[in-house]
């Protein structure tokens, strides 16, 4: 069975108030697919109705192959999920050790299997050492740590994480991040909701920016190249009239111009590049180096999601 989520025209509405509204996606098997949107878009509303933990208004969806709100199909979707929840929920009185144990037990594992895999991620999230201290004791970040090995603990081919480096440090988060790469390699499908748009930008195959409904998807890159004006910016040893004169007679307008740099609208720079710096080095100017400007995820998701306001 292959391990996708199709998600068609699904809505939560809380009384009166729509949480998400009509969401339609797809998440290929294999894929880190990145959920995106402001405080309040229904991502985490959308991850637990696909959890079943709640239920849904209207729409459907199939998690794995089953279908969420089919009351035979819930626990086959249970099973087979991991679940980094927004909200940690940790049994704050047991040890990190006993914390991950319970989970083992629910999911039936074998005492011999619960202990190999308890040791395999504590250590790795680098909380082997403190595995007999109470779970309240932990920080903030040792406890986002702990609930993570703890979704992981019966080695679901299905993640969900939200947020998952949400209060890390930046070592801790790349550890984590390094670690969902890992995760893809094994071809777990994780869905992933997320504020770090340079976190999405490095992990993820596919994102969606939703806004109670979905205003975008598509990969990064995508994503990034959908901005209508792209600009390059050449670094030169100098830039003279020669140099300037050079770009506009090919018909480019120039967006900033400093003593050593310009920075130049394009609509093809893949195709408009190699032309512009042949004329460039022509008119006699000196190239040091050659970056793309703007269009970040960061830019487009910004355009979009003011867009809709
Ligand atoms: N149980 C509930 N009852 C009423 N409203 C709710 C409930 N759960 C969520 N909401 C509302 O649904 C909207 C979406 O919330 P949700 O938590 O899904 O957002 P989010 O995209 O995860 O935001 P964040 O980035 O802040 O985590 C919010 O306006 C929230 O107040
Ligand atoms: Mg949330």
């Amino acid at each position: 069975m292959s391990i996708t989520i199709d998600v068609e025209n699904l809505t939560k509405s809380f009384g009166t108030f729509t949480a998400v509204d009509n969401v339609s996606l797809h998440v290929d098997e294999g894929e880190v697919f990145g959920f995106l949107g402001p405080n309040g878009a229904g991502k985490t509303t959308t991850v637990r109705m696909l959890a079943c933990l709640i239920s849904k208004t209207s729409g459907r969806a199939t998690v794995g192959g089953y279908e969420i709100g089919n009351s035979s199909d819930q626990s086959k979707i249970r099973a087979m999920i991991g679940l980094l929840p927004e909200n940690v929920g940790l049994y704050e009185e047991l040890s990190a050790y006993d914390n991950l144990d319970f989970y083992g037990r629910y999911y039936k594992l074998s005492i011999q299997k619960r202990r190999e895999q308890i040791e395999y991620f504590l250590k790795m999230l680098g909380l082997w050492d403190k595995r007999d201290d109470a779970a309240g004791t932990f920080s903030k970040g040792m406890k986002q740590k702990l609930a993570i090995a703890r979704a992981l603990i019966h080695d679901p081919k299905l993640l969900f994480l939200d947020e998952p480096t949400a209060s890390l440090d930046p070592e801790a988060s790349k550890t984590v991040r390094d670690f969902i790469l890992e995760l893809k390699k094994e071809k777990r499908t994780i869905f992933l909701n997320t504020h770090l748009l340079d976190e999405a930008e490095r992990i993820c195959d596919q994102v969606a920016i939703l806004k109670t409904k979905l205003i975008a998807t598509g990969s990064p890159e995508d994503l990034r190249h959908s901005l209508s004006n792209r600009k390059v910016r050449v670094q030169l040893e100098l830039v003279d009239d020669a140099v300037t004169g050079a770009v506009k007679t090919l018909g480019f307008q120039i967006a900033e111009k400093t003593n050593n740099s310009l920075v130049i609208i394009v609509n093809n720079p893949e195709k408009e590049n190699p032309e512009i710096l042949k004329e460039i080095q022509t008119a006699g100017g000196r190239i040091q180096f050659v970056t793309e400007v703007g269009s970040s995820l960061e830019d487009v998701y910004l355009k979009l999601v003011r867009g809709t306001e």
